[in-house]
């Protein structure tokens, strides 16, 4: 069936201003890492992508090593916008990333030129476009120069292949450097991708503090630690869960004892709030300003329409607050 996006799809989305830049990113955007490799239903996928787009969900976050097998994510999502999106590429901001090992041999991974110049040629290919919104540089290379890497972004935003530049799990003092290359290599740094959630909160340990300062914007990403923080797994493991699953990157004994009695604790507040344990999460990592946008991974519908909803109710009580840091430290 012949794909028509909803007439209403920006009238409920919040946008927010990736850091100083002029560009809003929605406050939720939806990852591909999971559910959209060769391993997954494609009409699923496909499904997911057009409520999200439906739902003013305008960007749309790969690598190119998602799957699997590496690379079928970006296969699969070029497939979904040759079908369905194509009519609408000025409405979208589609990322990739390279960094992670994508091909054998010492050119098939890390931060030299010769990587990442390369693989973004390979995943244009696979996704059928001409340039991708957002190229990042994955993790950091200890072993390339800085200025190495960030000039291969800057190179793809010249040669129209990307038109902004963005970092991943870069750390704080790596961020600084790296603001201060590429700010004067004439493309600023748009964007860190770093993971956030109540149950990983490093990047309030000095991150924040300079995205803040150097205006750039923030999407955290596993904002609902890969599943961990919503109800699925309060009683035991659902057969067709990411911890269930051979290739999943969440492994059962992520679940523990002390992770499960956290969760039904926060799950209780939730409910006080009137909110799933997803949504409050959600809206959690939203609490700081410095947070562009929430990047999370859907396995079905039903789950991002619920995801996208949390912004219904965005706001804590200090003591809803305070309730979740004891919750969190386990008091
Ligand atoms: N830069 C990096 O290094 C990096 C690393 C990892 C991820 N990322 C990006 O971040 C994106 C999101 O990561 P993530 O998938 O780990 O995010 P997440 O939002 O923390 O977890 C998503 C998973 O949680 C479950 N879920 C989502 N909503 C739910 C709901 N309402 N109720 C119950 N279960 C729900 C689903 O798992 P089930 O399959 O169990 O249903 C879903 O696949 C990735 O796709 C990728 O774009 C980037």
């Amino acid at each position: 069936m012949k794909y028509k996006p909803a007439d209403k799809r920006y009238e409920k989305m919040k946008y927010n201003r990736c850091g100083r830049s002029g560009l809003l990113l929605p406050a939720v955007s939806l990852g591909l890492w999971h559910n959209f490799g060769d391993v997954d239903d494609f009409e699923t996928g496909r499904a997911i992508v057009r409520r999200a787009f439906d739902l003013g969900v305008t960007h749309f976050d790969l690598a190119n090593n998602y799957g699997p097998p590496p690379g079928s994510a970006e296969k699969n999502f070029g497939k979904i916008f040759k079908q369905d999106l194509k009519l609408y590429r000025d409405e979208l901001i589609i990322s990739t990333k390279a960094g992670y090992l994508m091909w054998p041999g010492p050119y098939g991974e890390w931060g030299t030129r010769k990587y990442l110049l390369a693989s973004l040629d390979q995943s244009l290919k696979r996704l059928g476009l001409d340039y991708v919104d957002i190229f990042y540089s994955h993790r950091f290379d200890p072993n390339t120069p800085l200025d190495e890497t960030l000039s291969a972004l800057e190179s793809a935003v010249k040669q129209g292949k990307a038109i902004y530049a963005g970092i991943s799990n870069y750390k704080p003092e790596q961020t600084t450097e790296a603001a201060k290359i590429l700010r004067n290599l004439g493309t600023p740094c748009l964007i860190h991708q770093p993971r956030y959630s109540m149950f990983d909160r490093w990047v309030e340990d000095g991150l924040l503090d300079v995205l803040g300062k150097e205006g750039i914007g923030c999407i955290c990403f596993s904002p609902l630690a890969q599943g961990l923080l919503t109800d699925k797994y309060l009683k035991g493991i659902p057969k067709d869960s990411r911890a269930a699953k051979s290739w999943g990157f969440l492994k059962r004994e992520q679940i523990t004892e002390a992770v499960e009695k956290k969760v039904a604790a926060l799950n209780e507040l939730a409910k006080k709030r009137g909110q799933s344990l997803a949504q409050m999460a959600l809206a959690w990592v939203l609490r700081d300003k410095r947070v562009t946008t929430v990047l999370i991974g859907a396995s079905k519908v039903k789950q991002l329409e619920q995801n996208v909803a949390a912004l219904d109710n965005l706001h804590f009580a200090d003591d809803e607050l305070n309730q979740i840091e004891k919750i969190l430290k386990g008091a």
